[in-house]
């Protein structure tokens, strides 16, 4: 085996990036001759988690009403009431877990208001975003009827700011109690005699901000307090997710820690949106510099935060859960007024931000549980876009197609890969084993210049591969709905010979190897 490259100085992405002094990002040098990358499959990291392609959906814009549900007696074709070509498209990706109803609007969802007939479910107004009148037609059974039609894991956040642990305590009962009790015999009548046997129980999100505006002491003593009440109903356990930092808050983490006592909550939501200064489509190549080598803070956020914890550990791991992660760019009120709240396109360089966080999430698939990416219609970096309320048009954006490519990597071994000079506007790899498999995802996240990568692999060897990229010369294109498959991943030529790989890869691209070594 060649190992020539041993010589040089590589070293981990992830430690390495630690140390990158802050550079303004119009400066980063250029990439100049063949980037090399060491692909160590000897070396484990963890396991892919298909968690850490979650999803989130809240009520939101139109991520819920007019997008994902659309009411039984819509003219636009639905299952029972669920957007037909969402569902067909998600379900081609695979939705490992979806949580809802929020984000903010969780502690102001009151669970009672969507469960029992349409007509005598009560129309409250959604003071979150944009205070308009929702009739609560998709309420806890809905989502469960989404979730089985998507075989997708259900997560639901509860209500701390304005709840109650009674309220939350009874939701727990209604769903998972399996009958005898009077809550267990309502959902029944209510059309689910089976019960939903949920495990995922947000208490709270945001408990710093939306979810109360509370100090972290005082979110531990709420935590407490519901988390008392939040027991085992029906066999089924539940998996608490207490409401954690905003970015790499580490005071909020520990303020929150310190102030528990005796049992410990089973995950930790922490939430990092990479904020963009220009709306979607018309990103300059600066700001796009900007947002990109954010994603080398959320790495280092995960790595802080998972140190915290683990300082902490006290019996059972807790699970760090990126609960919310994806692009925030400017939103100009026009589009917001025509599709809804927060809706926003997803073009290739959102596609090679998610790409930048999908390899982090493999890097790291030691130190993670669970990301969802916020959200998965409708709002912020979706996977689907319709038209509006009452759009026919539903399309599957960049970041969707970013995620198909990713798809190869779930359920497999993270290795690790060493680069030979990382830094945030680098070149960004991860790479996973299957029986059979090795699978390599590449990003290239610079607008100005193609980089040709040159992999050795340790510890195993390709018989052949293929691969497949996402990208366009144009970063700020998109996928509309007068042309839904403009950008969409393709074919691409990669060299295979036992240990050595060769790809290139032009400016802002996502691309994804995968080479056969059984
Ligand atoms: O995803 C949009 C909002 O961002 C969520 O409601 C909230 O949790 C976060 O601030």
């Amino acid at each position: 085996m060649d190992l020539n490259l041993s010589r040089r100085q590589f070293v981990r992405n992830a430690s390495a990036l630690s140390m990158v002094p802050f550079i303004p990002s119009g400066l980063w040098p250029q990439p100049s001759g063949p980037q090399r990358l060491l692909i160590r499959s000897d070396v484990t990291i963890g396991l892919v988690r298909p968690d850490f392609h979650g999803h989130f959906a809240e009520h939101l814009g139109s991520c819920i009403y007019g997008g994902l549900w659309v009411g039984k007696n819509s003219p636009i074709p639905n299952i029972n009431g669920y957007r037909k070509q969402a569902v067909e498209y998600l379900r081609e990706l695979g939705v490992p877990v979806l949580r809802w109803p929020g984000g903010c609007f969780a502690d102001d969802y009151h669970w009672r208001d969507g469960i029992g007939p349409y007509a005598q479910r009560p129309k409250r107004v959604n003071i979150h975003w944009g205070g308009y009148v929702e009739d609560n037609s998709f309420g806890t059974h809905e989502f469960i009827g989404l979730c089985r039609l998507l075989n997708a894991e259900p997560y639901l956040a509860g209500n701390v700011g304005s709840g109650s642990p009674r309220e939350l305590r009874d939701w727990i009962e209604y769903c998972n109690y399996p009958s005898g009790s009077t809550l267990s015999d309502e959902r029944a009548a209510n059309g689910s005699p089976e019960p939903f046997h949920i495990r995922y129980w947000g208490v709270g999100n945001e408990s710093w901000g939306c979810g109360g505006d509370m100090k972290p002491e005082e979110y531990a003593s709420l935590y407490r307090d519901f988390a008392v009440y939040c027991r085992e109903f029906g066999g089924t356990k539940p998996f608490l997710v207490a409401s954690g930092p905003s970015g790499n808050d580490l005071r909020w983490s520990r303020g929150f820690m310190d102030g528990l006592r005796g049992s410990q909550p089973q995950g930790l939501s922490m939430h990092y949106y990479t904020g963009g200064r220009d709306r979607a489509t018309e990103f300059t190549p600066e700001h796009a510099n900007d947002q990109l080598s954010i994603y080398a803070r959320v790495e280092q956020a995960i790595i802080q935060q998972r140190s915290l914890l683990d300082s902490y550990r006290d019996g059972e791991k807790i699970g760090l859960i990126l609960d919310e992660w994806g692009v925030w760019d400017r939103i100009p009120a026009e589009d917001e007024k025509r599709y809804g709240k927060l809706w926003q396109q997803s073009t290739v360089r959102s596609a090679v931000a998610a790409g930048l966080g999908l390899n982090i999430f493999n890097r790291l698939a030691d130190k993670l549980y669970m990301c969802n990416i916020a959200q998965i219609m409708n709002v912020l970096q979706s996977l689907l876009l319709s038209d509006g309320p009452t759009g026919e048009h539903c399309v599957r954006t960049t970041t969707y197609h970013a995620f198909a490519l990713f798809k190869p990597h779930r359920s497999q071994r993270a290795v690790r890969v060493e680069t030979e000079s990382p830094s945030p506007l680098g070149l960004s790899a991860s790479a996973s084993k299957g029986e059979k498999q090795l699978v390599l995802s590449l990003v290239n996240p610079r607008h100005d210049a193609d980089l040709q990568v040159e992999c050795t692999i340790v510890g195993s060897s390709a018989r052949s591969g293929t691969a497949q990229i996402l990208h366009d010369k144009d970063m700020n294109a998109c996928n509309t709905f007068e042309q839904p498959d403009r950008v969409t991943p393709q074919s691409h030529p990669v060299q295979v010979n036992a240990a050595k790989v060769q790809v290139d890869l032009p400016r802002m691209s996502v691309a994804t190897v995968v080479l056969q070594t059984g």
